[in-house]
């Protein structure tokens, strides 16, 4: 089991050392991000890095605490820190709330800056079969716009009209600059692994879609070897389905990469093993690690959250923020030996704890 100890020798030439700053929020989150935290830690202690953890408040965990979903201590922690870790926010203890958890984690998100949300998603060998399509993907990634669209823009809010009830407006609001940034990830993406770019938009019927593909198009000249595809949301839903191989690098704006990628979810059998690093640049730099699931209230604090989701991002981290590749392929490798040994939670069909399955992949990394 020397997997987790190939990148060794590479980078002890001098200790390095970086900050987390780890947030476990609501539900199953806590759960997810100790079994993440002690995958980590192994990796770490293998490779010589030196790793300084300090956890802080969000969410549900924040209004409860703190009285805020993020509250202004953890807005000083996130931005001293190296890389930020993500459990999951909300439940519906917090449903009567003036602030819910969510805006927490949106909050978090706006204040980092950090734009493109990348969500690989892969179906695992030996876990075909938790997949409901005859010819599963093998894998596919979907970068998201993360700052902009329905979830930022103003006005925003409700009023009461006598003659109709209440009127509420959300505002989709979307830049050159903002679309530019987030598909140039994309179109890079695509060109280093040579596969064509999907872009994703509603521009039969919304101005932002349309900004949107005139943007992307203009930009493609830049990158002749990339084949560019567009689609309108609702076939790119329907297509994901049928053909998933088409899909292998997507961008799309921030709801529509959150409805796909919820989606990738299914068709790799479960939003639990879903993993995502928030990045603004390619080279390592600041980030936020989040496994895509939210907080399963539906089964928090049983045991039996799947923790692939929250070890996938770790790994990203390792390799987005840190500039260790090696150390996270050790952790993805690790991942994908467990799931072929049949160590799956009940989400992918099997009955594993969380403890299992995290004894496992650190068994894998040795
Ligand atoms: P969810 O992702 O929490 O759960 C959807 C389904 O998937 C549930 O049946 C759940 O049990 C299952 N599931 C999700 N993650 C799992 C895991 N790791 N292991 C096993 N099963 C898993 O979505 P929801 O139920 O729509 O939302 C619940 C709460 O989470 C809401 O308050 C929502 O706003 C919030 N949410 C937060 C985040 C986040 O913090 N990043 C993401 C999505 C949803
Ligand atoms: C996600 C979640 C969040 C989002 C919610 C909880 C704000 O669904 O990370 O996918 O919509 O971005
Ligand atoms: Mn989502």
């Amino acid at each position: 089991m020397d997997c987790g100890r190939r990148w060794l020798g590479k980078r002890r030439v001098k200790a390095v050392g970086y900050s987390i700053a780890v947030l476990p929020g609501d539900g199953i989150g806590p759960e997810v991000t100790v079994a993440a935290l002690r995958v980590l830690d192994r990796v770490a202690k293998q490779g010589g890095l030196h790793l300084e953890l300090e956890t802080g408040l969000i969410g549900g965990a924040g209004i409860d605490e703190a009285g805020h979903p993020f509250p202004p201590a953890t807005e000083a922690l996130v931005h001293r820190a190296h890389a930020v870790l993500l459990g999951a926010v909300g439940g519906p203890r917090w449903a009567k709330s003036p602030t819910s958890p969510e805006q927490g984690l949106l909050a978090l998100r706006s204040s980092l800056g950090l734009f493109a949300n990348i969500r690989p998603f892969e179906v695992f060998p030996g876990l075909e079969a938790a997949s409901p399509l005859k010819k599963p993907p093998r894998r596919g990634v979907i970068v998201r716009e993360l700052l902009g669209g329905l979830y930022f823009g103003t006005p925003r809010g409700r009023s009461t009209r006598p003659e109709a009830g209440v009127e509420a407006v959300d505002t989709a609001r979307y830049t050159t600059l903002e679309i530019e940034r987030v598909a140039r990830i994309g179109f890079e993406m695509a060109e280093r692994q040579g596969v064509p770019l999907v872009s994703v938009d509603k521009a039969n019927v919304l101005e932002t879609s349309r900004l949107w593909r005139e943007t992307v198009t203009k930009m493609s000249a830049e990158f002749p070897r990339v084949e560019l595809i567009h689609r309108y949301v609702d076939a790119a839903a329907m297509e994901m389905v049928i053909a998933p191989e088409r899909y292998q690098v997507v961008i799309a704006e921030n709801l529509f990469g959150d409805i796909l990628s919820d989606l990738a979810g299914g068709l790799v059998g479960s939003l639990g093993v879903m993993g995502s690093a928030t990045v603004r640049q390619w080279e390592p730099g600041p980030g936020l690690y989040e496994p895509i699931h939210g907080s399963a209230p539906d089964i928090a604090g049983r045991g039996i959250s799947n923790p692939l989701g929250a070890m996938w991002s770790v790994g990203m981290m390792l390799e987005w923020s840190f500039g260790l590749p090696e150390a996270a392929q050790a952790i993805y490798t690790a991942v994908r030996q467990t799931v072929a040994e049949g160590v799956w939670t009940p989400d992918l069909g099997g009955s594993a704890t969380t403890e299992a399955v995290t004894e496992s992949v650190l068994n894998h990394l040795g």
